[in-house]
């Protein structure tokens, strides 16, 4: 059985509504949020799987219910053959969460207590606490930092140590819920080493949740997309790819005016002497297409591409927003 499994996972929010009704608080209309109506996912030993989707589509509703802070109302859940809210203390103990939005760790004490606090509640050793922390410290760069209340550190520098402290205890799980979020491209980088290193190395499994593709594109070989609670797609991310953007696109440098759209083309903007035109490999092979171009009026340069993954997940976005 694989190391995570969800099967037919539900999970609707009800919130208490605005304004007094006749009865006080409890007299307020309830309202229902469905945020998963049948989830099914199985993530085995070893994977780093990207977990996306848009806002509101139940990522963190997920992250939560595989984390124990949450029960779904319905459907299965085990992860290292535990269900997450029943056996909770022996579940978190296997298992790291980070949430980006949120801190795990003490706000207004230095990290390093922290991270001892951490070691008393998971009861660790003593010296397996002094070996994991230095092995953390130096992979995170957080040395300089251990000494400082989390509230004084930056978005980049709290985002480190909240990895180590989501690490401290050893766990083989990793559920990261958008971890880079509002860093900057140096911080981001270095998360993304750091996760890719762990995983690889380690063999720790890792879902990872974001909103930033090239996080995606640089760590996950699976894909798993969520929208309005339920399943899009699973699977690699050429399959995101062949199923909602087969085109490519060619940027095309003509040395005088742009001619008519050449046949093939699906889409063809001309602005001063340049083209940016798509067309779909699969029925008009790109030599094809090259050639006809050139047929049409002298060209200078010219350039061929896959539609940026960012660009195909707005889109798949957008159909699902409709
Ligand atoms: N505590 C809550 N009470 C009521 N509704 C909630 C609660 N948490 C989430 N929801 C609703 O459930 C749905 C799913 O929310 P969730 O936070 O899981 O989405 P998400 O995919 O993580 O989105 P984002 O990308 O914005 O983080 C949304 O409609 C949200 O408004
Ligand atoms: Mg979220």
């Amino acid at each position: 059985m694989d190391l995570i499994m969800m099967e037919d996972v539900r999970k609707t929010y009800r919130v208490r509504g605005r304004g007094k009704g006749p009865g006080g608080f409890f007299g307020r209309p309830v309202r229902e949020v469905r945020a998963l109506s049948g989830v099914s996912l199985s993530i085995p030993a070893g994977a780093l799987v990207g977990f996306i989707g848009p806002n509101g589509a139940g990522k963190s509703t997920t992250v939560k219910i595989l984390s124990g802070i949450l029960i779904p109302d319905g459907g299965r859940v085990q992860v290292a053959g535990r269900v997450p809210w029943r056996e909770r203390t022996r579940h978190v103990a296997g298992i790291g969460v980070v949430f980006g939005q949120r801190t795990q760790l003490w706000w207004d004490v230095p990290v390093i207590d922290s991270m001892e606090l951490l070691r008393d509640i998971y009861r660790i050793g003593e010296s397996e606490f002094r070996s994991t922390l230095a092995h953390l410290t130096q992979a995170l760069n957080i040395a300089d930092l251990l000494n400082t209340p989390l509230r004084q550190l930056s978005l980049g520098q709290r985002m480190r140590c909240e990895l180590a402290g989501s690490l401290i205890h050893r766990p083989r799980i990793l559920l990261l819920d958008e971890p880079t979020v509002g860093l900057d491209a140096v911080s981001r980088q270095r998360v993304r080493e750091f996760i890719r290193a762990l995983n690889e190395r380690q063999g720790v499994t890792v879902l990872l949740t974001t909103h930033d593709m090239a996080d995606i594109e640089a760590l996950c070989s699976r894909v798993i997309v969520i929208g309005h609670g339920e399943l899009l797609m699973d699977g690699p991310l050429s399959k995101l790819r062949s199923q909602y953007a087969p085109e490519k696109r060619m940027t095309v440098e003509f040395a005088a005016a742009p001619p008519p759209p050449v046949a093939g083309a699906g889409s063809w903007q001309a602005q001063g002497s340049r083209v940016t035109l798509t067309f779909d490999p699969a029925t008009h092979p790109a030599p094809v297409m090259v050639e006809r171009v050139c047929a049409a009026s002298p060209v200078r340069d010219l350039t061929i591409e896959n539609l940026p993954i960012e660009e195909i997940v707005a889109r798949m976005y957008r159909e699902e927003a409709l």
